[in-house]
């Protein structure tokens, strides 16, 4: 069962972090802004993990309808629109949509792209295709992202394609992202999460039975490390 309190209460930190906390920072990052050697590395390798999603997506998406599930400044909702998808966008950080909102060209957002600030589990957001959550479920541990995935898959006909941040043994105590911004900014944690183990519980999930993990790719570029899964249809 999912443990609400705690998925809550995490997704609450979370919203606060990116809302508020690390709201320029983060902006900064994925604008073309300079910034430190260190970001550049994550933004470069955040670059090549929207590449994987984009490589494992179909190339034509019309008549597709995309979730961006924790979209931040919506580059991925942007570059899914570009494909033809209608996409729902949903962030639970306001200021963060708003700059995507700022960002998206006018020929596809409003026509294209229903930006929303809420909770990426609300059932109100409608039914999809696809789903992407890159890098949004990386603060969650193990139980909960598998939660998160069951309840989006009860909702999705086509792939579910998400982040996680693998565990090994330097990244367990080198924690990619973690170490992004000042200590003073109080990142939540980020928390590894063993793809071996991962891929058992969603192959052992009952909720999960029609699913099946298809395409991996793991991308380290600096301090950035993760971890990208898709799930297919069986
Ligand atoms: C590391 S950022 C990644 C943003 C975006 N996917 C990208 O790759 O640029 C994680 C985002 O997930 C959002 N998020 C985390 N949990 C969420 C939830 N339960 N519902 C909606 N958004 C969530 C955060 O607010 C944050 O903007």
């Amino acid at each position: 069962m999912m443990s609400i309190a705690t998925y809550d209460e995490r997704r609450g930190r979370l919203q606060t972090y990116f809302d508020k906390t690390a709201m320029t920072a983060w902006a900064h990052l994925t604008s073309d802004v300079k910034v430190s050697g260190i970001r550049q590395t994550v933004r470069e390798g955040r670059d090549r993990m929207r590449a994987v999603f984009m490589t494992w997506l179909p190339t034509n998406m019309h008549g597709a309808t995309l979730l961006d599930a924790g979209c931040g400044t919506g580059a991925l909702a942007v570059a899914t629109a570009r494909r033809g998808s209608h996409v729902v966008a949903v962030d639970v950080a306001g200021n963060l949509v708003e700059i995507a909102k700022d960002r998206a060209p006018a020929d596809l957002f409003p026509a294209k792209i229903d930006f929303r600030v809420g909770d990426m589990l609300s059932p109100e957001h409608g039914s999809f295709t696809d789903v992407v959550a890159m890098d949004s479920l990386i603060h969650y541990p193990m139980r909960e992202i598998l939660d998160v995935i069951a309840g989006l898959a009860q909702r999705t006909s086509r792939s579910i394609n998400f982040t996680f941040a693998p565990a090994t043994p330097l990244l367990s105590t080198m924690h990619a992202v973690g170490l992004l911004f000042p200590r003073n900014d109080r990142a939540p944690a980020i928390i590894p999460v063993s793809q071996g183990r991962l891929a058992k519980a969603i192959a052992e999930d009952q909720r999960l039975v029609d699913w099946k993990v298809g395409r991996t790719a793991r991308i380290i570029s600096g301090f950035y490390t993760s971890q990208a899964m898709e799930l297919v249809r069986r």
